[in-house]
């Protein structure tokens, strides 16, 4: 089975944490291999999980790129690329339900094009053990292409009732088409904290060639984690949101 991507895209404090972790659940309780990518520097999945894993892929880059540098002779080079995934295992985290890696982030400046397309590479190979893969795409689309993966079937953008978060879509929209190498199946937007999509907005959206996912109206069991700290991926089965999530990911199944 081919594995498919999604990535949670939108402006700041819309809920794309809160979504990411739905939709991993969602398909988890399905019974599908989920591997979270947390894109945000601040880490936002990765605490909202609970998860805390040995290594970012950013530090698991600096150490490339200091052996990179270091390296002399073929035989250092050779250590080199057999080390990567080793580096790579170690940002690993996995428990029964899910793994995540943590992109974190990168203190190299500049651009270390050849390290970021053997990452990129890496993390395709991880990618194929997977059904899903959810990106936490705090850093925008651009991000992921150069760090992830080339291509997202499925960015969803995250917005709540406003003009400016739509405007935020449209934005990300127009940013997708110019990624070299993102071809998406679809490109939906996913009302978040409301009751309904205003409709004002949502025909703006669909005006825009993108598609109206649905809403996740506000929840207070996700209220009650956040008061708590607990970890959003052990949200009750009963909570409205994650029954919402779940319908808006069989209209997703039905573009397919
Ligand atoms: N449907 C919901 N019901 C109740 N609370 C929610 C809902 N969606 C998000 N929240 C809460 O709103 C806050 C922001 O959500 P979240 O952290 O997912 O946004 P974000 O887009 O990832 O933010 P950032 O841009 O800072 O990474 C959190 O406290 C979260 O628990
Ligand atoms: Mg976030």
């Amino acid at each position: 089975m081919k594995t498919l991507t999604m990535a949670l895209l939108g402006k700041g404090g819309v809920g794309k944490t809160v979504l990411s972790a739905l939709i991993g659940r969602a398909y988890s309780d399905r019974g599908s291999r989920v591997l979270f990518v947390d894109a945000d520097p601040a880490r936002g999945l990765t605490s909202a999980l609970g998860a805390i894993p040995v290594k970012t892929i950013g530090e698991a880059r600096e150490e490339i790129i200091s052996k990179a540098r270091s390296a002399g002779n073929e035989k250092d080079r050779n250590e080199l690329s057999e080390s990567i995934d080793y580096l790579l295992m170690e940002s690993l985290y996995e428990s029964p339900a899910f793994s995540l890696i943590t992109m974190g982030s990168t203190s190299s400046l500049g651009c270390f094009c050849p390290v970021n397309s053997l990452l990129r590479e890496t993390i395709r190979a991880m990618a194929g053990n997977y059904d899903v893969i959810v990106i936490d795409a705090e850093a925008g689309i651009e991000q992921v292409n150069r760090q992830v993966v080339e291509t997202v079937d499925y960015p969803i953008i995250v917005t709540d009732n406003s003009m400016r978060g739509a405007s935020t879509a449209l934005l990300i929209r127009d940013i997708i088409k110019r990624v070299p190498g993102m071809a998406p199946v679809e490109t939906g937007v996913v009302f978040n904290r409301v009751e309904s999509g205003a409709h004002g907005l949502v025909r703006v959206i669909e005006e825009s060639g993108l598609a109206f996912y649905g809403t996740v109206g506000p929840d207070p069991e996700i209220t009650a984690i956040d008061v708590k700290g607990e970890p959003l991926f052990s949200v009750c089965a009963s909570a409205p949101s994650l029954s919402a999530v779940k319908g808006i990911l069989s209209r997703i199944e039905m573009s397919a």
